[in-house]
């Protein structure tokens, strides 16, 4: 099939890469010409590190030759089968991209967005109806197996199953959301959990460190394989009334983002890609984002292990 992405920024490439490695001509629309350079090289690079991982044997000349990058979004959804924008979060460019879309896509095509917290069929209550919805992928979206499909009372549910099949055949794990609700799932279960560890942080219970290593030598490590229900099943529910009945009360239920991101966001501590955030970072960030795309590659082949057996 013909898949068009838009937008070559954070997420555009990965998602651009899934639909190659499944075997479809993909197309990746930008209106700068260099965020189209730089998101074909991360495809390039990404595919690259796979074949040497032993994620895929597929040639990666093979697989670019049926990539195309275009400004023109006229000429890049003149034939396609699906469309993912993955643009930023910015009502009013998603509307002017929506316009042309409406314009130059075909009756059929299905349109859906990428968008991590807007409600957009709302939004937009009369773009393509039935056949626009969001399907949410993760960061980085090449390699994170789930997918978030939105439904909203106007979807087609024959072109989530559609998609869904799609993207299973691509290797990815969709889920179905029934409702548009906010940070779908995902973010809202990571949110819930940022927010105990934040407000742990800032009561200086445990220290930074500690939290992470809590979460890759536990939370984590268990939740690769085993679900939140299955985990409370093995903990037994006797067990999980008294506790909740103790812990529940004691969470931190506060709505307001906490000051010590607000401060760093202040100070221009951004994270990785300001080179400090709660950690200090190397200036060479694009070196340190392929040794986590390395480490999540080892993770992916072993998900991929159990999860196909
Ligand atoms: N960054 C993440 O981790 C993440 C995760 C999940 C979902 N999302 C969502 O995905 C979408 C894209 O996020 P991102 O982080 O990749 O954004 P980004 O800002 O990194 O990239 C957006 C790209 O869109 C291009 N663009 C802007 N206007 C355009 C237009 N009119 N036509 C074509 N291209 C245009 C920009 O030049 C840029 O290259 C957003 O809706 C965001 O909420 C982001």
């Amino acid at each position: 099939m013909n898949v068009v992405v838009i937008g070559s920024g954070v997420m555009g490439p990965g998602i651009a890469q899934v639909f190659l490695m499944g075997g479809h001509h993909v197309i990746m629309s930008d209106i700068k010409v260099e965020a189209l350079a730089e998101g074909t090289k991360e495809i390039r690079n990404s595919l690259t590190l796979m074949v040497s991982k032993g994620i895929t044997d597929q040639d990666v000349i093979t697989l670019m030759s049926n990539f195309q990058t275009m400004t023109s979004l006229e000429e890049a959804v003149k034939d396609a089968d699906l469309v993912i924008e993955a643009i930023p979060e910015v009502i009013s460019i998603k509307q002017k991209v929506y316009e042309d879309l409406d314009r130059f896509c075909p009756k059929e095509t299905v349109i859906v967005s990428n968008t991590s917290a807007l409600p957009l069929p709302e939004i937009f209550p009369h773009f393509r109806p039935g056949n626009f919805f969001v399907a949410h992928f993760m960061n980085p979206p090449q390699i994170i197996p789930l997918v978030e499909i939105v439904k909203n009372d106007k979807t087609n549910p024959e072109k989530v199953a559609w998609l869904r099949e799609e993207l299973e055949k691509c290797g990815k794990k969709p889920i179905v959301i029934n409702q548009f609700i906010k940070g779908f799932l995902t973010n809202r279960m990571q949110t819930a959990m940022a927010r105990e560890a934040l407000y742990l942080y800032e009561k200086g219970i445990v220290s930074l460190e500690d939290l992470d290593t809590a979460n890759t030598a536990c939370i984590g490590f268990k939740s690769a394989w085993q679900g939140t229900f299955e985990t409370m099943d093995y903990i037994g529910l006797d067990t999980c009334a008294f506790a909740y009945n103790v812990i529940f009360p004691d969470l931190c239920n506060d709505t307001a983002v906490p000051a010590v991101i607000t401060q760093k966001v202040k100070e221009g501590k951004l994270g990785l890609k300001s080179g400090e955030g709660f950690f200090s970072y190397p200036e060479d960030s694009e070196e340190v984002s392929m040794q986590r795309q390395a480490g999540l590659l080892e993770q992916l082949k072993l998900f991929n292990s159990y999860i196909n057996k």
